[in-house]
């Protein structure tokens, strides 16, 4: 597997990764393709097999308050628990802490998303406030959040 910066000729299958995952929750297409244009990072993980597969992705921007946002990361089904993840997640905070004067990284997660919260958890994000009605059908977040 290795790591490269998502460009405009990525969108479809990061689309097609977005809405099989997040389903009614998912960015919209239009949404992906502005984060694609203008992010602080956006990399894509790509099976190493010759088939350049995208495996998963992450997405970093900086709010209006210079807040650095984790505002999303997937791993495809079929390649889940396997690490790619944490390694993903990994090679990113590194970048973060690699930016000047970013004291905090913030991010929402479903409050029922077990896997994301521990997994995060393992990288010293911390629970925060409960957002309640964040996702449709009044599914709740949490903020969670990691001090560098
Ligand atoms: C969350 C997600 C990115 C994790 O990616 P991944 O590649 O599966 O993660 P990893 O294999 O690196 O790590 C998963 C960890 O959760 C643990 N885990 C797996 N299933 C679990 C479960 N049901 N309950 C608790 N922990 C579980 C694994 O043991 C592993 O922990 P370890 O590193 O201590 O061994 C992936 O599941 C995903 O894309 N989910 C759908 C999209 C999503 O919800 N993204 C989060 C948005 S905020």
């Amino acid at each position: 597997m290795r790591i490269n910066t998502v460009s405009l000729k990525d969108l479809d299958e990061i689309f097609k990764l977005e809405s099989n995952t997040f389903k009614k929750d998912a960015f919209s297409k239009n949404s992906i393709l502005n984060l694609i244009v203008n992010n602080t990072f956006f990399f894509k993980l790509i099976n190493d097999d010759g088939s350049n597969e995208i495996v998963g992705f992450i997405i970093v921007i900086q709010d209006r308050e210079g807040r650095v946002n984790l505002i999303n990361l997937l791993i495809s089904k079929q390649y889940q628990n396997k690490g790619y993840g944490s390694h993903l997640l990994k090679y990113t905070l590194n970048k973060i802490k690699e930016m000047n004067n970013i004291e905090v990284i913030v991010l929402n997660v479903n409050s029922k998303n077990k896997v994301a919260i521990w997994l995060y958890q393992k990288f010293g994000f911390q629970i925060g406030q409960k957002i309640e009605n964040y996702y449709r059908q009044q599914k709740s977040a949490y903020l969670m959040i990691l001090k560098i």
